[in-house]
């Protein structure tokens, strides 16, 4: 089937040389992107800036700001069997960008934050997407509630729900820890797992539960 991932962080330009991101280092999404490979499909992988490389036979897009990744994600999703949104999307961008380097003029300087666009929040109801998907849930407290609700107010067949205040795993690390939630089962938790197995796993799941929903 033909699988859209993205994947990595986003960076939200506050001046010339400045940008707000986060500590997504992209490997979750491109270990799922290198998995769908392996198992046949036709990926295409829309990614933030990350030092890793994309594997091969995977349709790269990169991206910068949540901005250009919603719009990639806008003009490609359509087609596509399965999404799975696994980047770490900054939620608030600078509501301005400064032309000229900031200077360090006060003791205290206020930033202005605007919020961005919610990609995963708009695959149903902004681009009318009917493929399975799928969303990441990263909360540091009441994982399974806000998972669940994710869930549900995002329209998902699957959110992916990981406790990143736990140190070694989730964002930057090897390894990952991950409870399935799903709208009309009981949340299933996976064992703690190299992402590379863990994303073999994923995608194992996405592509049975697609074939049941017949997407493919
Ligand atoms: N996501 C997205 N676009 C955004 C923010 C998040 O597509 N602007 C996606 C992420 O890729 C992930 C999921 O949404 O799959 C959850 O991210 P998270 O930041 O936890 O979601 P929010 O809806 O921003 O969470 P909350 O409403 O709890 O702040």
């Amino acid at each position: 089937m033909k699988i859209l991932i993205t994947a990595g962080p986003t960076r939200e330009p506050l001046d010339p040389v400045r940008y707000l991101s986060n500590r997504s280092s992209g490997k979750m999404g491109y270990a799922l992107a290198e998995a769908a490979r392996e198992a046949g499909h036709e990926v295409i992988l829309i990614s933030g800036p990350v030092v890793i490389s994309a594997p091969a036979g995977v349709t790269l897009v990169q991206v910068e700001t949540a901005r250009q990744m919603y719009e990639a994600v806008r003009d490609r999703l359509e087609g596509q069997n399965a999404a799975i949104f696994s980047a770490a999307v900054a939620d608030y961008r600078p509501a301005s960008q400064a032309e000229q380097k900031i200077k360090k003029t006060g003791d205290t300087l206020t930033l202005t934050l605007e919020k961005t666009e919610d990609i995963l929040g708009s695959a149903r109801s902004v681009f009318g997407f009917t493929g399975y998907l799928a969303g990441f849930a990263a909360e540091t407290e009441r994982l399974l509630e806000h998972a669940q609700d994710k869930l549900v107010r995002k329209g998902c067949d699957l959110v992916i729900a990981n406790d990143v205040s736990q140190a070694g795993i989730g964002f930057d690390s090897e390894e990952n820890e991950v409870t399935l939630c799903l709208p009309d089962a009981s949340p299933f938790p996976l064992p703690r797992q190299s992402k590379a197995v863990l994303a073999r796993e994923l995608i194992a799941f996405i592509t049975q539960q697609a074939s049941l929903k017949k997407l493919f």
